[in-house]
């Protein structure tokens, strides 16, 4: 087993105790599906108030970071930058459905670093560190071998803006007719961990932002798995649009995208 890092080792106690106060919110909601109408707020007080837990911890620690988190924006401060999606797969937990991930990353010099993923609700804490593997709940990761794309069930991301669905839709057509199946979790972060974890053998969505993907291409990159834009260019922390697989199906799926 690989010992955690002291900075996995923060980031744990951070999202574990933002963890606990979502799992209440998440049994709440459970218990409150039909008042539709009150839970947009509620969801969003669950945003804020998880994001707070998060900052409060980490800034005991890293007092003199800069800050990129979804719900508060950006503070500046060195130039070691820690990114947090508080939720991430908010439509999902208003739903009652337990696939959501809280997301922190440490990011050097435009380069992951460090990341972790805590689903409270499975109870399944993931982290990466360069160069020390990917983990779940003490297990070491690696993604699928398998290679065929016949074989593979692949995740994705719909938008939800008309401007790039018609596009999106003969994504779909080329990739869901030769593989075994395509899976929409609603949350970037667990479908890239899923990647990771070899549950998924690639994953591919535009249009998204740092605080989604951070840790989850650690992940994915630390069990052995190849991460790209769709066509086929290098991913940075800028790219809005990713895929990621296993490796070995990573050309096909590129090259279904591509011909659109
Ligand atoms: C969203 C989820 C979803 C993806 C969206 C993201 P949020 O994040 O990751 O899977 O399709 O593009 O915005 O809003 O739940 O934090
Ligand atoms: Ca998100
Ligand atoms: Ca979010």
């Amino acid at each position: 087993m690989q010992i955690q890092p002291p900075v996995i080792n923060i980031f744990e106690k951070a999202v574990r105790k933002a963890g606990k106060y979502l799992l209440r919110d998440f049994g709440e909601i459970e218990n409150l599906q039909i008042q539709s109408k009150g839970l947009g707020d509620f969801v969003t007080n669950a945003d804020l108030k998880t994001e707070q837990i998060l900052t409060d911890t980490l800034k005991y620690y890293y007092p003199e970071a800069t800050y990129i988190t979804e719900e508060s924006g950006k503070i500046i401060g060195n130039e070691e930058m820690i990114v947090i999606d508080p939720i991430d797969g908010t439509t999902n937990f208003i739903h009652g459905i337990p696939l959501v991930g809280i997301v922190i990353a440490k990011i050097i010099n435009e380069e992951i670093t460090d990341g972790v993923i805590y689903n409270p609700i499975l109870d399944d804490f993931f982290w990466a560190s360069k160069g020390k593997g990917s983990w779940c709940n003490n297990n070491r990761l690696r993604v699928s071998k398998r290679q065929d794309i016949i074989d593979c069930i692949i995740g994705t991301g719909i938008p939800h803006m008309d401007r790039i669905y018609p596009q999106y839709l003969k994504e779909i057509d080329a990739i869901t007719k030769n593989c075994s199946g395509l899976r929409r979790m609603g949350a970037a972060s667990i479908d890239l961990a899923y990647v990771a974890a070899g549950k998924l053998d690639a994953y591919w969505e535009r249009n998204l932002n740092i605080w989604d993907v951070s840790a989850g291409v650690l992940l994915v990159k630390e069990a052995g798995g190849r991460v790209s834009q769709p066509n086929g260019e290098s991913w940075d922390i800028h790219s809005k649009d990713i895929l990621v697989s296993n490796s070995n199906i990573h050309e096909i799926i590129q090259e279904k995208l591509e011909i659109i």
